[in-house]
């Protein structure tokens, strides 16, 4: 049994412990001492299951036991344990004697009522509170339990049979004790998080920059960006500071990166340079966010918020070393809107999160992000504003940037290569004339819209032809808040690519099923077949492209259809591909550690209570910021205790896998920008602190983000002129 499975089924007995506790007291109030009885031995094996299912549980970590053990399950151990001493007796002669009368006593009735809000109390926390059990939460619940015995004890015995004085202490105490954890409730929480690092110099995020910026080498670019917010006017930026040259891998040099004088940045002065790198070119597109009602492949019409009219919105395509340049601009919507390049680690004051990086271009407004493109891969943008409702909506598109020398994770592609469109480039393997077959190089975003899956703006089947002996590439992404499941029929195929990283040594794949995560990619590779169509299908049951041989090559065989790869084996990531060296690993000393237990409960989120997706019990803002240092080597632990998936997003970096659930990646080295944590898993990743900023961290699921599961990682030195509240 999974832990996520397990989560579920001590949940269950939990609610089965305190159903058979509450239902032999009632028989017994009842007067029904056989059922009561029966009742009460059922609940006392139960209880005895749930200690075994919370010790199954501890097994796979403390994080997933930790209320149960210094709370909930010692409190059904009490009431159970007295329940047992005192009624169970009694029950016992009542049923043997048939005398039902011994049965609704007090002494019988009050201690199994009791041991089912003990019982109780486990589920209960569980789902409203969930993790941590806090010093506040504990008394409450105690007293909350204490005063329901008080009362039933007061509901089933006759006033005058209840000694006075015994009743005014207990009740005095159980209102003691809940005021206690009232109390505590208020204790200030701390509001950052050093993981374990030095203690910070000084944190000035969410003040205005005062004029001190950092880059003596920046150039001045003072109109150029930020136009229409203001916001952004009058600083200096410094034009590739900040390992923006860097390797594909996302490791750095731990280089010194001084800040400037007094030691502050704002996150305005973290722009990207104004020139390509050399051999490189500047690459200028417009994007106009606007409503309108887009026409999907089969004539079904969706109202929509795009770019430019479209969903997907325009490719932003580009070859490595060039200058991305893109001018935003909002024509009428109104919540407004920003660029973020997700899985792009462009410079903090490029990533597009409003609130701590600009404000929301509004109507009329605009915006021009510049970036190197210098990571080679499958990449995509979206709005960060209302991000929950916008990408949904359609505020998003793809970002494709191939190699200048045409490397082997760039067998078939070029610029122009859009959302499901004609990606024929001429191109060969080695990147040589381009005299044999064409590939054929696709990017399809899946998205749900509107109700139905589609594939770029498709909601039928893709057909497409390729020649056979063609190499042929497929760029899947996940724009959705759920994870997707492909499968790829007629052909043996390579998983290259996963999140623009190219994977050391995919070895060939058949019947696989590729589950890719929200906000994930994945390049799968293959050379068309000579006589067989090959067949994409979608969560085994919409089929997503037909590729047939071209014309002439003779008779296709069928691929099958859908459904036919439901059953296929899912295909194992952390152990696919054969591992090479990495610049860090499990073994290497990290400079800050941050566990993040990703929970639900109720909590604050800006002032309104909500039933919130939870960090370490809190939801946005009151997450602590994590604080984190340039150069510095950082380790996540990402504990999953809910039922939901969380599929976890750090802007501005890519992690590597440590490990999932104790066990080491055994495969290709996995740099991943969005990892799937799954009910019940405990991943650690690690990542160099290389990209100075205020990042948004947070669950990649937008409505889990807009229900609080979000936080921000911050360098200690940067700042930023905005609010700096964004949420999602
Ligand atoms: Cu694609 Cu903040 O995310
Ligand atoms: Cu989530």
């Amino acid at each position: 049994m999974s832990v996520g499975t397990l989560i579920t089924f001590d949940l269950l007995v939990a609610v089965l412990t305190a159903a058979t506790w509450l239902g032999a007291g009632a028989a017994a109030a009842l007067r029904r001492s056989g059922i009561a009885l029966a009742l009460f031995v059922a609940a006392a094996v139960l209880s005895v299951a749930r200690v075994a299912t919370a010790a199954v549980l501890a097994g796979a970590g403390w994080w997933f036991v930790q209320e149960k053990v210094t709370l909930t399950l010692p409190l059904l151990a009490v009431a159970g344990v007295v329940a047992a001493a005192v009624a169970g007796p009694r029950l016992v002669r009542a049923a043997r004697g048939g005398r039902a009368d011994l049965a609704g006593r007090p002494a019988v009735v009050v201690p199994l009522l009791g041991a089912g809000y003990a019982a109780a109390a486990g589920p209960v926390y569980a789902l409203l509170l969930g993790y941590p059990a806090t010093w506040s939460a504990g008394p409450v619940t105690v007293a909350l339990v204490g005063a329901a015995v008080l009362l039933t004890w007061r509901i089933v015995s006759a006033p005058a049979s209840l000694p006075a004085p015994a009743v005014r202490t207990a009740v005095a105490v159980a209102l003691a004790v809940g005021l206690a954890g009232t109390g505590l409730a208020f204790v200030p929480a701390p509001e950052t998080d050093m993981g374990g690092g030095p203690p910070t110099r000084h944190l000035a995020a969410g003040h205005p920059a005062d004029g001190r910026t950092a880059g003596a080498t920046g150039t001045h670019t003072a109109d150029e960006h930020a136009t229409g917010t203001g916001a952004g006017a009058g600083t200096e930026h410094a034009p590739e500071a900040h390992g923006n040259g860097g390797s594909a891998t996302g490791e750095h040099a731990p280089e010194a990166h001084e800040a400037g004088a007094g030691g502050v940045r704002p996150v305005t002065a973290l722009r990207g340079p104004s020139e390509p790198a050399p051999g490189g070119t500047t690459r200028r597109f417009a994007l106009t966010a606007r409503t309108a009602t887009v026409t999907l492949s089969s004539g079904r019409r969706v109202a929509a918020w795009t770019f430019d009219g479209k969903v997907p919105g325009p490719p932003i395509t580009a070859v490595e070393g060039d200058l991305v340049e893109v001018r935003l601009r909002n024509a009428d919507v109104t919540s407004g809107v920003t660029i973020h390049w997700h899985g792009y680690d462009v410079p903090a004051g490029e990533d597009g999160v409003p609130g701590l990086t600009q404000d929301a271009v509004r109507p009329g407004q605009e915006f021009t992000y510049r970036f190197l493109a210098n990571q080679v891969g499958t990449y995509w943008y979206h709005t960060h504003e209302v991000s929950d409702i916008g990408v949904r909506k359609g505020l998003y598109g793809m970002l494709v940037v191939t190699s200048r020398t045409g490397g082997p994770a760039d067998r078939v592609s070029g610029p122009g290569s859009g959302p499901a469109s004609d990606g024929e480039t001429g191109r060969t393997r080695d990147g040589g004339p381009a005299a044999s077959t064409p590939g054929l190089d696709l990017t399809l975003p899946v998205h749900t819209f509107g109700g139905v899956t589609v594939l770029g703006d498709h909601d039928r089947t893709i057909e497409r032809s390729a020649a056979p002996g063609a190499p042929v590439r497929l760029r899947l992404v996940n724009t959705d808040n759920t994870p997707h499941r492909f499968t790829l029929a007629g052909t043996p195929y390579r998983l290259v690519a996963v999140d623009g990283q190219d994977l050391n040594g995919p070895g060939e794949l058949g019947r696989a099923g590729l589950r890719l995560p929200a906000g994930g990619r994945y390049d799968l590779a293959f050379t068309m077949p000579a006589a067989r169509t090959v067949l994409l299908a979608v969560d085994d049951r919409t089929e997503g492209l037909r590729l047939s041989p071209q014309e002439g090559a003779g008779s296709a065989g069928a691929a099958g259809s859908a459904g036919d790869g439901a059953g296929w084996p899912e295909l194992d990531i952390t152990r696919y591909g054969t591992p090479a060296g990495t610049p860090f690993g499990p073994g290497s000393r990290f400079d800050r550690r941050f566990t993040l237990v990703l929970d639900r409960g109720l909590a604050f989120s800006g002032g309104r209570p909500l039933y919130a997706h939870t960090v370490n019990g809190r939801a946005f803002p009151s997450i602590p910021t994590q604080v984190v240092r340039d150069g510095e080597l950082v380790r996540f632990t990402v504990v999953n205790r809910s039922r939901d998936t969380h599929p976890w997003h750090l802007h501005g970096h890519r992690v590597l896998v440590l490990s999932r659930d104790g066990r080491a990646t055994s495969g290709s080295p996995l740099w991943l920008d969005t990892f799937d944590v799954r009910p019940g898993e405990v991943w650690e990743v690690a990542f160099r602190a290389a990209n100075p900023g205020l990042w948004m961290n947070h669950c990649h699921n937008l409505a889990h983000a807009d229900q609080g599961m979000v936080l921000h990682l911050n360098y200690e030195d940067v700042t930023t002129p905005f609010h700096g509240a964004h949420g999602g």
